[in-house]
């Protein structure tokens, strides 16, 4: 990493890190090294470090190398789904009988794994409100392993205050995990703030562009680094090269994209609020939410995502989904085209009867970086 320094600015270290050209052809961009094995020169003669790719293979190298500089940790590990990196992470720091305190609201597939995987492998859970800290100090317990963070909230946008969430999870000897997959690394870095372990669905605003599915993990802590490497190769849910690949070239355009994202989502924000249909617009970057000086505080900008509520319940709240022309009705978030979707029925669906259930006139929208204008009337026309 002789280009550039270690204070390297954000976008510097998206485009650079983890990423020198090839030594063997000088190629610019890390080639996709599509292969399994690696001849030795002589048994245990690894001539780069590589002998079986589960274990380790230079395209995932070099977007783990690039997952690490632009949180700003030490060690970066990627993953075949969000879900993937979240299940080896938790079977790493958690053992049967342990208890992790979650928020009440979250992704509902992250609910799922505790509810219907994990609680089977003896790991207990209690939902509480993150934005109560005296709730959350009062939840943990000493079998507390971790508290697990989403901020932004997905769906509801809620915001969690990192730094002093750090700090009840290190009183009571437990670590702060935070699912930073809705801010993304441009807008906010966990790992500075207090966070022990940063997840990610890369998925969405990392791969950025709808056409992989991948997840990470970050630390700072070395040890911590190695015993998740240890399980990423036992358990063998990691990244494929090609995937590896596309995740690496989205990352390099991340900053740029963000700063389109939210300004996009700013003013759609604004167009919602003044909506007579509009009961209810939540965006951490309105003044009158609840978390909004907490995101101040801890966010570069306020982010892509935009739940809103309708005055004419569950049945507006489909219509609408179903009758917007450039917001493509679907699930995921994060790419460069908008995305509508509702959450009750969809991504939220297996949160249903649960402390995360969703309110079913909730809408949704994870705002692109298409023209700003073209936008606001798709929506205005699906409203009306
Ligand atoms: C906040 C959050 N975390 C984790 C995940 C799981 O990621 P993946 O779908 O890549 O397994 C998602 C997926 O939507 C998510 O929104």
């Amino acid at each position: 990493m002789d280009r550039f320094t270690d204070a390297a600015g954000f976008e510097t270290l998206a485009i650079h890190a983890g990423q020198e050209p090839d030594p063997a052809t000088g190629a610019v961009v890390p080639p996709i090294y599509q292969v399994s094995t690696y001849k030795q020169d002589g048994i245990g003669g690894l001539r780069g470090g590589y002998e079986y790719s589960r274990s380790a293979n230079p395209t995932r190298t070099a977007l783990e190398e690039c997952l690490a500089a632009i949180e700003g940790g030490t060690r970066g590990l990627a993953f075949a789904s969000g879900l993937a990196a979240e299940d080896t992470l938790l079977r790493t720091i958690c053992k049967p009988g342990d208890h992790v305190v979650i928020p009440d609201d979250a992704y509902g597939g992250t609910y799922r794994l505790f509810a219907k995987v994990l609680e089977q492998w003896g790991v207990v859970f209690d939902p509480v409100p993150l934005a109560d800290i005296a709730a959350v100090r009062a939840a943990v317990r000493p079998e507390t392993a971790a508290i697990w963070v989403e901020t932004p909230t997905n769906p509801l946008l809620g915001i969690a205050d990192i730094a002093a969430l750090g700090q009840v999870a290190h009183g009571g000897g437990a670590l702060l995990v935070v699912d930073n997959t809705f801010a993304s690394p441009y807008l906010q870095q966990p790992l500075g703030l207090g966070a022990d372990v940063v997840v990610h669905s890369t998925t969405k605003y990392l791969g950025g562009h709808s056409d992989v599915v991948g997840g990470a993990l970050v630390v700072s802590d070395t040890a911590l680094g190695e015993r998740l490497a240890f399980h990423q190769n036992a358990m063998g849910a990691i990244s494929g090269p090609f995937d590896a690949w596309l995740t690496l070239r989205g990352i390099k355009t991340l900053g740029v994209r963000m700063e389109r994202h939210c300004a996009n989502a700013t003013a759609i924000v604004e167009m919602l609020v003044r909506h007579p249909r509009v009961a209810e617009v939540r965006y951490p970057g309105l003044p009158g939410h609840p978390g909004h000086d907490v995101a101040a505080k801890q966010m570069r900008a306020f982010g892509g995502m935009v739940s809103f509520r309708l005055t004419g319940g569950e049945e507006a709240a489909v219509r609408v989904c179903e009758s917007t022309r450039l917001f493509t009705l679907g699930e995921s978030l994060g790419g460069v085209e908008s995305l509508i979707e509702h959450p009750a029925r969809m991504t939220h669906a297996s949160a249903a009867g649960s402390p995360l259930e969703v309110p079913t006139d909730l809408v949704r929208l994870s705002v692109g970086i298409e023209d700003r204008d073209d936008l606001l009337h798709d929506l205005e026309r699906a409203l009306s």
